[in-house]
């Protein structure tokens, strides 16, 4: 397994300092969450027309897919508080059995959200189940073992599903058709990260210079909780080398001693393209070749070094693998 990345977009497991503090940063409102316009308009606008009608109508089940850490999980708590509905929190890979998935759904309300964090890792049986309560708000349970064993239909409340999944290919085709509102998120942009550092900055309390606010969004790929942790991270530093205050000086000190580059490419990244450049040159070579090379887990390169290696231009891919490109080789001359 790989070494432990600070530009990681998912959230380190069992460290629960950084899930508190990224709980904290968490925008609960549309107007706290910043960019994703698109999408933003889109669901306000459904959400007024369902609090409009006010017939007991719910929201369409929504399915939100991209890269980790571009607020996912945030939205469907900011869809929730929006709706003024409670918000039920599960995972593809936590509902082991359809009896779980039959306990979760009976336990609803009229007008609860429940949110399936990576959807795409559902079992099929659970799949399943989850088609028809999805589809009419009906439950099919089997009662009993063997001859004797005869099929229920339980009437289920009328709830709002929010999948989330980093992976829309590995999404069977049915489950995709129940979602009525399907959404990209895309990578944010500049300004956008450089507000999102800011907000983090004042509700952590610390005093952050425009310039090295513009410096540290640069190296944030793109995405808020990798800007979030980077902060952290020079915020440290300015607090045991400085009076606490992140300059640019700060952040440019802070941003070499974690080895990011002016890309915000780590040292994993630059790894990994120079092993493809030296092993392959300009000819295509296959994810699980990548793997190997690396020592990561082809999942691993697939969902958190390609996307954004892909978003730069670094790295292509063909049907015969992925390549690194001209700009790519020119990043590992300049670095
Ligand atoms: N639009 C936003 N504005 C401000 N902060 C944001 C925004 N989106 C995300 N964040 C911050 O980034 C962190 C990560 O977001 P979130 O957990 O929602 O990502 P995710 O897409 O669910 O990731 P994963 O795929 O790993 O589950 C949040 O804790 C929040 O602080
Ligand atoms: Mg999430």
């Amino acid at each position: 397994m790989a070494i432990e990345r600070l530009v990681e977009p998912t959230l380190a497991e069992n460290n629960s300092e950084e899930e508190k503090i990224e709980i904290s940063l968490r925008p609960v409102s549309f107007a706290e969450y910043i960019g994703q316009e698109h999408l933003k308009n889109n669901l306000k606008l459904a959400i007024d027309a369902v609090k409009k009608r006010n017939d007991g109508s719910t929201l369409d089940h929504i399915l939100l897919y991209g890269p980790p850490g571009l607020g996912k999980t945030t939205m469907a708590g900011v869809i929730a508080h929006e709706l003024g509905a409670s918000l039920r929190v599960t995972s593809g890979p936590a509902i082991e059995r359809a009896g779980d998935l039959a306990s979760i759904l009976t336990n609803l309300k009229d007008g609860d959200v429940l949110f399936i964090d990576e959807i795409h890792r559902l079992r099929r049986a659970v799949e399943e189940v989850l088609y028809s309560a999805m589809e009419d708000y009906k439950l099919d349970i089997v009662i009993g073992k063997g001859p004797a064993a005869r099929s229920v239909r339980l009437d289920l409340p009328h709830f709002t599903v929010i999948g989330a999944t980093t992976r829309t290919g590995s999404l069977a085709g049915p489950l995709r058709d129940r979602f009525g509102i399907i959404h990209r998120l895309e990578y944010y942009k500049e300004p956008e990260i450089e507000q999102i550092i800011k907000r983090t900055a004042g509700i952590l309390g610390t005093k952050v210079q425009p310039e090295a606010c513009t410096l540290l969004a640069t190296r944030s790929r793109l995405t808020p909780r990798i800007a979030n942790r980077l902060f952290k991270r020079v915020r440290d530093y300015a607090d045991v080398n400085g009076d606490g205050i992140v300059d640019k000086v700060v952040a440019e000190k802070a941003l070499e001693l974690m080895e990011i580059d002016y890309l915000g490419l780590d040292p994993a990244d630059r790894n990994m393209l120079r092993l493809m450049n030296e092993n392959y040159g300009d000819r295509p070579v296959g994810l699980t070749t990548i793997a190997a090379l690396t020592g990561d887990e082809t999942t691993t390169i697939e969902d958190f070094y390609e996307p954004y290696l892909l978003q730069l231009g670094l790295l292509a891919r063909t049907p015969k693998g992925r390549v690194i490109t001209e700009k790519g080789r020119k990043h590992l001359r300049n670095s």
